[in-house]
């Protein structure tokens, strides 16, 4: 007889605009899954879909997959607005559920989310992509050699796509927010403090700088823009001893890490004679498998055994926490302190 372990998982992917069909092509292509339906309400979006995915069924409505006792698990890449609702009601109806970033609108849903799962036994998984990424995989691993981490500096910025119902940082940083937390582990920053500006609408912020001040003294920076007319997507940590530069545009030189460093003689000032170490410049070898094949799978493999996925609805409740103390100060003008 065949093992539980072996059946196929049978999933729905709701929400199939930019960000879907890509969820949609990584559960298709796993071995043990199957994408039984997409749904999206706008129909003209799954045309295409249908052609390509002939045994998948397409539908506009959610409740099809949330009746057919088949169905395990959900993965919802709709806006933000509607992340609460549908994940919940997933959950209270017995299905798993990979959510895209950010997690939901607030905190408090965000807990409500980790309860309900965790009152069913289910998987709750927030898409942080990057966490799967082989860039910020290495540089975790090399986190270790840059000394003393002295910050952590992210250029976020590109020409639009402005969101309906997130302003840029809810978009934007809450990526930078996810990798801060895998690098520097879990830890709440203890303040933040951001500024943003809304030019094109009144709902949200379009340009942001945000500056959160960790616990262990490093100040780690945001930059994150929708009105820039180039796209960059650079993150710079430095340290004592080397510094890293992550440029995610690169097609395969993404990481590259820098043997610099400064050392000052404070015993003797005058005359004041700095000592500048330029060193290598390495540029390391990166695992190139897509972050949502990765991710994906390990979202099937934590439904199979039942362990905490890698990035739990807790990491993405402490994102939103983050987004939420940046919207929280910039409405105040002041720098907002987390408790830990
Ligand atoms: N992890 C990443 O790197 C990444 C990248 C892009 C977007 N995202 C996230 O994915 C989500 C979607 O972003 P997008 O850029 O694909 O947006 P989008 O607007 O292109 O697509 C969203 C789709 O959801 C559909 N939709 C809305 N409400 C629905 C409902 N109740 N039921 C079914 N379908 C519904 C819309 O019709 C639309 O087709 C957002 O949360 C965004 O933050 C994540």
């Amino acid at each position: 007889m065949e093992s539980h372990q072996n059946h196929i998982i049978k999933i729905g992917v709701v929400g199939l605009g930019y960000w879907g069909p890509n969820l949609l092509r990584n559960f298709s292509q796993l071995e043990g899954c199957e994408v039984a339906y997409g749904c999206d309400i706008k129909k003209d979006v799954f045309r295409k879909l249908a052609v390509q995915y002939p045994s998948t069924k397409f539908t506009v409505s959610y409740e099809d997959i949330l009746q057919d006792d088949t169905v395990q698990a959900v993965a919802i890449a709709t806006p933000l607005s509607t992340h609460y609702e549908l994940a919940k009601t997933a959950l209270e109806r017995g299905k798993h559920v990979l959510l895209e970033k950010p997690m939901a609108s607030s905190v408090v849903q965000c807990q409500e989310l980790i309860d309900l799962a965790e009152s069913k036994g289910l998987i709750l998984m927030i898409d942080h992509t990057f966490v799967y990424t082989g860039a910020v995989k290495k540089i975790k691993e090399l986190m270790q050699e840059l000394g003393d981490i002295y910050y952590f500096d992210s250029e976020r910025i590109n020409f639009g796509l402005i969101q309906h119902d997130a302003s840029v940082l809810w978009d934007l940083a809450a990526h930078d927010f996810s990798i801060l937390r895998f690098l520097f582990g879990d830890v709440r920053p203890k303040a933040v403090f951001a500024q943003g500006t809304r030019h094109l609408s009144s709902h949200g912020e379009e340009m942001a700088h945000v500056t959160l001040e960790m616990e262990s003294g490093i100040v780690a920076h945001v930059h994150a823009s929708w009105l820039s007319p180039l796209k960059i997507r650079k993150i710079l940590i430095g340290g004592s001893r080397k510094m890293i530069l992550y440029d995610d545009l690169e097609p395969s030189e993404k990481v590259k890490v820098y043997d610099k460093g400064i050392s000052l003689n404070l015993q003797n000032i005058t005359p004041f004679n700095p000592l500048y170490r330029v060193g290598d410049i390495v540029i390391p070898k990166l695992d190139t498998t897509e972050a949502l094949s990765v991710e994906t799978q390990h979202f099937i493999d934590c439904i199979r055994s039942g362990a905490e996925p890698q990035t739990p609805g807790r990491e993405g409740l402490e994102v939103v926490r983050m987004l939420e103390a940046c919207d929280q100060s910039m409405k105040e003008g002041k720098k907002v302190l987390l408790s830990s």
